[in-house]
């Protein structure tokens, strides 16, 4: 995560905010802060209270389009955040108000654009389409003597660099139409990470095409360049390490599911990468053998809690073994529940690399699993943060 951190800071021309909402662990806001990422993207007042314990003096951008009255008021008066983005009238009535009609505010305007190449469209929630958002952009202008600025999501896992600039000429067209100059142009987040199966291209690639849109655009000399990189920033930075309390076949039970960590893995159906280890005395061995697809199923008692992979996996996998399941660091911990009493884990952290990386840490694909050659390992080797489902 360091590494990615100083990646961002280094090739991408502007400012960096972590978008909160992809992993709120609390090393994850120190290591990033520790490492020069101190500007953060928040959406509610327990990821601001969040950022302020961890990462205190940081600055944040209220980027949730649309926000309750009192959490823009706590956010203003209890912790000093000027920036909040707003893709209509009413959210933008609704700020000034809030804020007791305060002079001070940077307004940030959530533009729809097209998400083609994202795995997740951020557009179909949020976002001005671009026939209102002229008269939205003329009035946030006026609302605010400081800065007014242009946001949009390209869709979160983008595989399409060009993504970033046609979203920009669109951004542009509006601003043109509105006859305003923005004081940010916030191209978000969407920067991908390497799953099975999506290995994307260079992320050099993605900041070329925003320097390229960059400098299409019609701003002005001091018009700032903002990103919102979650998934980019963390996806790496972590493992599940998960228990086989029964096999059925081809079906492994495990301690943790679709409720849990495996959101993605269940309902987008993402075969992420896995490594069977066995505990020996105090080691944990990576098995080694010949490998055959498996199906999860995670602890609750819903049908929903299944993980179709496959996952490749050796075949004598037996109940008591652990699996690890790689990549997990955005949109895994983030999105775990307590349904029916499980959600119980324990974080450690490890030295290993990553079992692929947009960094140079590791393979930038992730190749066929029965092509791979297996090592044994020790638990204590890994780099970053493995979470075991207790
Ligand atoms: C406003 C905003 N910014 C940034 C992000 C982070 O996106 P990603 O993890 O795809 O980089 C999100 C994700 O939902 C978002 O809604």
């Amino acid at each position: 995560m360091a590494l990615a951190a100083r990646w961002f800071q280094d090739k991408f021309k502007g400012d960096v905010f972590y978008a909160v909402k992809a992993n709120p662990s609390p090393w994850v806001i120190e290591t990033l802060a520790a490492n020069g990422v101190t500007s953060f993207d928040v959406a509610s007042i327990p990821e601001i209270e969040l950022v302020a314990q961890h990462a205190p003096g940081a600055r944040m951008a209220f980027m949730h389009p649309v926000k309750s009255r009192a959490a823009i008021s706590a956010a203003y008066f209890d912790h000093g955040v000027r920036t909040f983005s707003l893709d209509c009238h009413e959210e933008l009535a609704k700020i000034l108000d809030a804020t007791g009609g305060a002079k001070d505010l940077n307004l940030m305007v959530r533009l729809a654009v097209a998400a083609e190449g994202a795995a997740y469209s951020l557009s179909g929630k949020f976002g001005v389409d671009s026939h209102s958002a002229p008269d939205l952009l003329l009035a946030a202008r006026r609302a605010t003597q400081e800065l007014m600025g242009v946001a949009f999501h390209v869709g979160s896992q983008c595989m399409r660099p060009t993504a970033y600039q046609a979203a920009m000429t669109q951004a542009s067209r509006a601003l043109v139409r509105a006859g305003v100059f923005a004081d940010v142009v916030d191209v978000g987040g969407g920067f991908p990470s390497v799953y099975p199966g999506m290995t994307p291209p260079a992320l050099a690639d993605y900041t070329d095409s925003i320097e390229r849109g960059f400098a299409e655009m019609m701003v002005h000399e001091t018009t700032e360049l903002w990103c919102e990189p979650g998934r980019a920033l963390v996806a790496e930075a972590s493992s599940v390490l998960t228990k086989v309390e029964l096999r059925k076949g081809d079906a492994l039970y495990l301690n943790d599911g679709s409720y849990g960590s495996l959101f993605d893995a269940a309902h987008s159906k993402w075969p992420f990468p896995v490594k069977l280890l066995r505990r020996e005395g105090d080691e944990a061995i990576e098995v080694e053998g010949a490998l055959k697809p498996f199906r999860f199923y995670g602890p609750t008692c819903d049908s929903i809690d299944h993980m179709p992979g496959p996952f490749w996996l050796p075949e004598d996998i037996r109940e008591g073994d652990y699996i690890e399941i790689g990549m997990l660091g955005a949109y895994g911990v983030a999105m775990t529940t307590r349904f029916n009493g499980f959600g119980d884990v324990e974080t450690v952290q490890v030295d290993d690399a990553p079992m692929a990386s947009m960094f140079g840490l590791a393979k930038r694909s992730i190749a066929s699993p029965k092509a791979e050659n297996q090592n044994v390992v020790k638990l204590s080797r890994a780099r970053g943060k493995k979470r075991r489902r207790k």
